[in-house]
């Protein structure tokens, strides 16, 4: 049984993801920023009452952080899989963050949460993962975090946390090799959930079971790539 944790499963693909762990027999690690108003999550704690842990994590909050370490580390001696989901595609819907509507307190908020908090929620459960089974580090990222096929203007921050998420990817990857540590950069597509909207083309069931088959067959030879849904190299 491998051990998961995830961030941001209140909704969307967090919540996928920590669904069909589940049904495949995995204990899931299901953190959310208020587990009292998840109620869907709640809803599955009724059908996996043994396997499924939520816990009260906002992935900016440094105690908070602190405190579901020691959390889970009362749980269990290892991790396998960190999937690091939780993210958010504005600091503040007033502001647009086009040119002419740039706000640092929009960026300050964006990369707080798509961009350092990964990086910051990763190092506090390293010494979990360095414990686990091949284990791995998930990175949710974006296409829209590619600067290569960037063809358009538009919206700064987004896209720039993701590409900076990228790039703690690569760096992360380097540093943990020695851990035996795999970290990925994964584009899960465009995934109808409140982010991806109604008009996003993917329904969230197959992506998410491709994303964990794409985990389940990578390992540190392919650490710190920046991957697609079925494997194929995103282009930085
Ligand atoms: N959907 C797509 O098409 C798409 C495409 C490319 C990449 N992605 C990426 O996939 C990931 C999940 O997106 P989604 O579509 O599932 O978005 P979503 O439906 O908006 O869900 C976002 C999740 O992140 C959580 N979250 C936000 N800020 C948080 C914080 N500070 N601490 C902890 N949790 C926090 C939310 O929790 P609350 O319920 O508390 O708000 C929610 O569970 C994101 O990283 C996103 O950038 C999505």
């Amino acid at each position: 049984m491998k051990q998961v944790f995830i961030t941001g499963a209140s909704r969307g693909l967090g919540l996928e993801f920590a669904k069909q762990y589940l049904e495949r027999g995995e204990k899931v690690f299901a953190s959310c920023r208020n587990p009292e108003d998840a109620t869907l999550l709640q809803k599955l704690k009724e059908s996996y009452k043994d396997n499924l842990q939520i816990i009260k994590l906002d992935v900016s909050d440094e105690e908070a952080r602190n405190s579901v370490f020691e959390k889970v580390s009362r749980n269990t001696e290892s991790l396998d899989i960190l999937i690091n989901n939780a993210g958010i595609i504005s600091g503040n819907e007033q502001q647009s963050s086009v040119l002419g509507d740039v706000y640092k307190e929009d960026f300050n908020k964006v990369f707080l949460v798509n961009s350092i908090s990964p990086l910051l929620v990763t190092e506090r459960f390293l010494p979990l993962l360095e414990k686990g089974s091949t284990p791995k580090i998930v990175n949710i990222s974006s296409q829209n975090g590619s600067i290569s096929q960037r063809n358009s203007g538009g919206k700064y921050s987004y896209a720039s946390s993701k590409a900076a998420l990228n790039m703690i990817t690569k760096i992360l990857s380097h540093d943990i090799k020695d851990k035996g540590i795999t970290a990925l950069s994964i584009h899960p597509g465009w995934i109808k959930t409140d982010m991806g909207g109604e008009e996003a083309p993917l329904e969230i069931e197959k992506p998410i079971s491709q994303i964990i088959s794409l985990i389940d067959s990578k390992d540190i030879s392919e650490s710190g790539k920046f991957l697609d849904r079925e494997g194929n190299e995103m282009p930085w």
